[in-house]
């Protein structure tokens, strides 16, 4: 039996940190609204039309079957069996949950020693910038014929992922010989995109080469890990099953209508009213772990691409019932509260002093752990830190950031996990999906897609010359070039 994740939100309340936290009339206030978000979600969810179309689908990637897990479990196995290296190659959605995933649950220092990771492959990250010199490094370190290239694009067509896929491809050919496909599977949509074309091609050429893994459909690439995910973590020798144990626990906790009762609705609540009524623009996710700080990474995409956004949603019903979320265009929203990722004990003596006594627009979330994965005491006797163990030190850090904070009305609050393992971690990214499709109810937005983020792709397009950009696109950038003055070039 797991000990669940408890969350604490007392320090969101006025009668912690005053005039900054939330009143009772506040909340009461706010309760209709909450009833007709929990409402919408609930009948959005509970329909598979809506839910697809609406990018919804990921609260079903916890229900996978024992099926789909084995086939993912044979191929991590025949590459670990084979290869050295696996470097994988996405950016967003397709990176960030394999980063977090891989420093919260597989140990520290995974890729310098064999015992650590149990002599399994070395695990890279590539494709996620497009900075020449971190891949050029790698490939030119690592050897073409013990190395494995996971791709993973949702959509097939992103630059970064696209150019790395390109390098590595040429690297592999060059190193490893004509067979070369062989030592690549992509994860990519299944019917759209040039990378899905290409996986068709080579796999009707030699089965072997291109493989693929499905991904489903209705699934956005910040809320995939549970999907896209699955091949780093069957590599890495993290417990699917207890990773889908964890979200599903989380996801039913978090679907009684009551936000009083349920976590993921009282967060996103609580963050709306703070941002709503007390300005409190900047959501700073703190975990006092070093392995959560990738999820701390992650939660920004999430949040960001989710909530920050220029139009509120108009709902339009389709022929069939399917529900259908358009941007309305006369209803300007232009906002979105600004996540910050932090970690605790190293932001202590960094990002803390502005948490503390800079512009009070900021709620803190803590992240905390009630037992550790290694217990490390401090020898000697005699000093102030002898006989102290390091998670006990870390967990009166975090303590004492929060009475800190408290002292100079700060709202903040505290996620407890009993410690961080598969079933937790799952819990946890269940969680934090939840609220933010709870605050889009809220505001009343479409928090599945990311219009905004088109703007720079079409612009680097058109300088390289793709064909096919609609013309308009066309005529935006060319009537509205970048303006420099020279005299402010210094
Ligand atoms: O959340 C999203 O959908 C995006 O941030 C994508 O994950 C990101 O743009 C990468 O896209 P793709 O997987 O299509 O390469």
């Amino acid at each position: 039996m797991e000990t669940e994740l408890k969350f604490d939100f007392n320090n969101l309340f006025s009668f912690s940190v005053k005039e900054h936290g939330v009143t009772p009339q506040e909340l009461d206030a706010a309760a209709a609204l909450a009833q007709e978000a929990s409402r919408h979600l609930k009948k959005i969810i509970a329909d598979p039309l809506s839910r697809v179309n609406l990018s919804l689908e990921w609260v079903k990637l916890p229900e996978q079957s024992e099926e789909d897990i084995a086939q993912i479990e044979s191929l991590a196995r025949q590459i670990a069996k084979e290869y050295e290296n696996v470097i994988f190659l996405g950016i967003g959605g397709s990176y960030l949950g394999l980063k977090a995933a891989q420093d919260a649950l597989c140990p520290p220092y995974y890729n310098d020693f064999e015992r650590v990771r149990k002599n399994g492959p070395r695990v890279y990250f590539e494709g996620n910038n497009l900075d020449p010199d971190t891949l050029s490094i790698l490939l030119d370190n690592l050897d073409p014929k013990k190395t494995f290239v996971v791709v993973i694009s949702k959509s097939g067509e992103t630059t970064e992922t696209k150019a790395a896929l390109i390098l590595a491809e040429a690297w592999l050919k060059k190193g490893a010989g004509v067979n070369y496909g062989r030592q690549i599977v992509a994860i990519t949509d299944p019917e759209k995109g040039s990378l899905r074309k290409r996986v068709n091609l080579e796999q009707g050429k030699d089965p072997l080469s291109f493989r693929s893994l499905p991904l489903l459909k209705g699934v956005g690439g910040r809320f995939s890990e549970f999907n896209m995910g699955l091949l780093h973590l069957a590599l890495s020798g993290v417990d699917i099953r207890r990773l889908f144990a964890g979200a599903r626990g989380m996801l039913s906790r978090c679907s009684v209508d009551d936000p009083l009762k349920n976590p993921a609705y009282l967060y996103a609540l609580l963050h709306y009213i703070l941002y709503q009524k007390k300005a409190k623009s900047l959501a700073v996710l703190m975990p006092f772990s070093q392995t959560l700080k990738s999820t701390a990474d992650w939660y920004i995409q999430l949040l960001a691409e989710s909530l920050g956004k220029k139009y509120h949603r108009q709902i339009q019903t389709g022929p069939d019932g399917r529900e259908i979320w358009e941007a309305n265009r006369q209803d300007i929203f232009n906002r979105g509260r600004t996540p910050i990722s932090a970690s605790g004990t190293n932001d202590l003596h960094s990002i803390q002093q502005n948490n503390v006594e800079g512009e009070n627009n900021k709620v803190v979330t803590f992240i905390r752990v009630e037992k550790f994965n290694s217990e490390l005491k401090i020898p000697g006797e005699g000093e102030l830190l002898s006989g102290r163990d390091f998670s006990a030190l870390m967990q009166l850090a975090q303590e004492a950031t929060e009475w800190a904070l408290v002292r100079q009305n700060r709202p903040n609050c505290t996620i407890i996990l009993p410690e961080v393992s598969a079933y937790t971690w799952g819990a946890l990214l269940f969680f934090f999906q939840m609220a933010v499709a709870f605050e889009g109810e809220l505001f009343n937005l479409n928090a599945f897609d990311q219009p905004g983020v088109e703007g720079y792709k079409n612009y680097m397009y058109y300088k390289l010359g793709k064909p096919g950009i609609p013309e308009e696109v066309v005529e935006e950038i060319k009537s509205h070039p970048l303006v420099k003055d020279h005299k402010y070039i210094l």
